[in-house]
């Protein structure tokens, strides 16, 4: 057939789904050459191979026949009764059963998009929010509405207001994706009344909430500084949480999940057969054997000091270098900071001719932004430069802007 033929015959799905903006910029993004603050990914030092090579010669070595096999649908309970007790500790209720594993969280969304939004639906997002969360529902042909985002969480009035408008035009508002803690891109993060308030205001609006969590253990406080406790724990009826080990541990090892309420359980769990029958069962021996003889708990208190430490490096260089009409959020976790532009700046234009002059490169902000104008806005990563390398792309970036300013 001819490439026209072929492409004749996508589905409507298919021909809504959106290209990777961050992906598109691969090729400027990955040059060893070039000082990133934009790819989004965790610090590949931190990766604990050796106890995770252990963990894998214990399974074969013990379980070949089961980690080798297929598994039930909601995958590897020992993994999931782990899980389970683990964010208990941080307030929900859910048992194994309530919990599926998915190859990461990133499916995690998918399967809820399939199992909640038909096309035309909408679901409302953080402004700004998370590109892969923006595609997921792309492909569901769903319809991604904005709602603002201030310092401590989601602006409720602006919710209301959305919501109301909508559903009085006739359009079917079914769901509100956020990510509360240390979000994707923005840094941002919300106090414990802000959950609160949005757990309330989720349930009086009848809005089914996609709670996405990746970053919810990397907080740079003190234990017990920040309120990590999900909104999950607030209305676990009406909320599906996802978490995931890829900013924590691992992200090859693609291993997330899901802990929702049982009827909706249900429901993914035959989504999920259709896709792939199970999540891998080897991986998620190897971690369910790394959590029983490791200490997480200590390796997730080394993490915390390490991107605290980075985030401080990165940001005091920020504070030296940058021209004050710039401004950028001081996250409490994670691994971004999210910085506005002044006036007249355009963050996309300006990458290729950044990246030509510094050797430097960020995020363009703009595909984070479904509403109003992202041009002005840039991602920052602190996760994957040597401190040496934060403070010298500082301030590359620094007398870059400083130039465009004039
Ligand atoms: C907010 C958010 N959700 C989901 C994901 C996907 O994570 P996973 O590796 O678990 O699929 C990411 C990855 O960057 C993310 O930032």
């Amino acid at each position: 057939m001819h490439d026209g033929t072929v492409t004749s015959l996508f589905s409507a799905d298919a021909r809504a789904f959106l290209p990777s903006a961050i992906r598109a910029l691969a090729p400027l993004l990955n040059d060893p050459s070039v000082l990133s603050f934009a790819a989004g990914v965790p610090n590949a030092e931190t990766f604990p191979a050796r106890a995770l090579g252990e963990a894998a010669e214990r399974v074969l070595a013990s379980m070949p026949a089961r980690a080798l096999q297929y598994d039930v649908t909601r995958g590897f309970l020992p993994l999931r009764e782990r899980i389970a007790e683990r964010t208990a500790r941080r307030g929900l209720s859910g048992d194994a059963t309530d919990t599926i594993l998915t190859t990461g969280s990133q499916q995690g969304l998918d399967l809820l998009s399939r199992v909640l939004l038909d096309p035309g639906d909408v679901v409302l997002v953080e402004v700004p929010t998370y590109v892969g969360a923006l595609a997921t529902f792309a492909a569901r042909r769903a319809r991604p509405v904005g709602v603002r985002r201030n310092e401590d969480g989601l602006d409720l009035e602006h919710l209301t207001e959305v919501v109301t408008r909508l559903r009085a035009e006739g359009s079917i508002v079914k769901a509100l994706y956020t990510i509360p803690n240390f979000q994707n891109p923005s840094g941002l993060s919300m106090n414990g009344p802000a959950k609160d308030r949005l757990a309330l205001a989720a349930e009086e609006l009848s809005l089914f909430v996609l709670e996405d969590d990746p970053y919810g253990e990397l907080s740079f406080g003190d234990a017990g500084a920040y309120d990590a406790t999900p909104l999950a724990s607030r209305s676990p009826s009406s909320v599906a949480y996802l978490g995931s080990f890829s900013k924590t541990l691992a992200a090859g090892f693609r291993v997330g999940w899901i802990q929702g309420p049982p009827v909706l359980l249900a429901r993914l769990e035959l989504g999920k057969q259709s896709m792939d029958l199970c999540s891998s069962t080897f991986t998620a021996a190897i971690l369910e054997s790394y959590l029983a003889h490791e200490d997480y708990d200590a390796h997730i208190d080394g993490l915390r000091d390490f991107y605290r430490g980075r985030k401080e490096t990165l940001l005091g260089a920020m504070a030296a270098h940058f021209p004050p009409s710039l401004s950028w959020t001081d996250p409490k976790g994670g691994l971004f900071t999210w910085v506005t532009l002044p006036e007249g700046l355009d963050a996309r234009t300006l990458l290729p001719k950044c990246v030509a002059e510094t050797r430097t490169a960020y995020v363009p902000g703009e595909s984070f932004v479904v509403e109003g104008d992202g041009r002005r806005f840039l991602r920052m990563t602190f996760a994957k430069e040597s401190p040496p390398n934060l403070v010298e792309g500082a301030r590359r970036l620094g007398a870059f802007f400083r130039g465009e300013i004039g």
